[in-house]
């Protein structure tokens, strides 16, 4: 997997310090005396029936990242969302926003910061453009002699324009989720917190949407957005953490959770079982062999063992057409970090 220029450019600041914003946006200054802008501690979510939904979690959020929010289903990214946006209340440990504690400052935090959670609530008989009406009517902060041109912009970002006279109740599920999308965008705001933003949207629309987060992340925004595919996170985040049934697993730039996977000797060569068999000799595991090419995990241990594998190719005679190592993708992490796939139940 290629990793996006966007991801390339900002990944080099990985530290919690530094700020990794852009300039300061309409929203206010850029605040680079608080780095973090979502920090928990122990934050741990129990419900009535028992069941333990998020489990002592410490998770810190840069000011300027994109944030990946990675889990399989039921492992506890909305539970944490929703304790992030002081929907519920944690059973114990504590979660700050933007400097403040949930849900204690819902208050003053909330007008900052755009939210998109799972099933965004419409009005059905509404159109798309007089749900965000009535949306930006209720927010105090917002001048009515605006109104209609924040409305229009907003669903203009999320490619609604079209379909904005439409009502609500005959959007498609890619069509509500835009429409919660726009909600979350009529404001500038310093943070932007969306639930599985990309849930329900076709493969083009996916990609409509990832481009708006660069371009809000462009713009200093710091977007904290779950999903759970480890794909659309390592194309479009500078930063992810991995949860898994209620535990955080780990937390980073994408690039160091990348670099966790071993990349994979990749030799091209139409001497295919040929070339196995000098691998293995030579302590190449995991080997896989496919029509021209063979592929396996080299020895960690000692020096760099590539040179030697080439030659040791060469010398059998394997005509070799390629060599080379594979980086490790996101999900080789996961599978290293877990002993499983990702498609483990919560
Ligand atoms: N209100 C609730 N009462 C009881 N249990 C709940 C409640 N909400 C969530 N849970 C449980 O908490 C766990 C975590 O759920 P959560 O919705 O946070 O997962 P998720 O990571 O957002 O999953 P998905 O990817 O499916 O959206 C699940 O086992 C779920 O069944
Ligand atoms: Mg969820």
């Amino acid at each position: 997997m290629t990793q996006s220029p966007v991801v390339e450019s900002i990944d080099s600041v990985d530290t919690e310090e530094t700020p990794v914003g852009g300039p300061a946006t309409a929203a206010g200054p850029t605040r680079a005396d608080s780095p973090a802008v979502i920090r928990t501690q122990g934050l741990t979510k129990r419900f009535a029936g028992g069941q333990l939904a998020v489990d002592g979690l410490d998770l810190t959020v840069p000011r300027g990242s994109v944030f990946g929010f990675l889990g399989p289903n039921g492992s506890g990214k909305t539970t944490t969302i929703r304790m992030l946006m002081g929907l519920i209340a944690p059973t114990s440990g504590v979660a700050t926003v933007l400097g403040a504690s949930m849900p204690q400052s819902v208050g003053s935090v909330l007008p900052r910061v755009g939210a998109l959670i799972e099933g965004p609530a419409l009005y059905g008989f509404l159109s798309g453009r007089d749900n965000l009406v009535r949306y930006d009517c209720a927010d105090p902060t917002a001048d009515p002699r605006t109104r209609a041109r924040r409305v229009s912009e907003a669903l203009d970002r999320v490619g609604l324009t079209a379909a904005a006279g439409k009502k609500a109740r005959a959007y498609s599920l890619g069509m509500k989720q835009r429409l919660g999308l726009a909600a979350a965008l009529l404001q500038p705001r310093e943070l932007l917190v969306l639930d599985e933003p990309t849930n329900g949207l076709d493969p083009q629309g996916m990609r409509e949407i990832r481009a708006l987060i660069r371009e809000l992340a462009g713009e200093g925004t710091t977007v904290f957005l779950s999903s759970h595919l480890l794909d659309e996170i390592e194309q479009v985040c500078t930063h992810a953490a991995v949860m898994s049934k209620g535990r955080l697993l780990v937390q980073g730039t994408v690039r160091e959770l990348a670099a966790r996977a071993q990349g994979r000797l990749v030799v091209r060569t139409p001497d295919a079982a040929r070339a196995a068999e000098v691998l293995a000799a030579r302590g190449v595991s995991d080997i896989r062999v496919a029509e021209s090419r063979v592929d396996g995990e080299p020895a960690t241990a000692g020096d760099d063992p590539l040179p030697g594998l080439c030659a040791a190719l060469v010398e059998a005679g394997v005509r070799v057409s390629g060599f080379g190592v594979e980086r490790g993708t996101l999900e080789d992490a996961f599978v290293a970090l877990t002993g499983e796939g990702f498609d483990v139940a919560g």
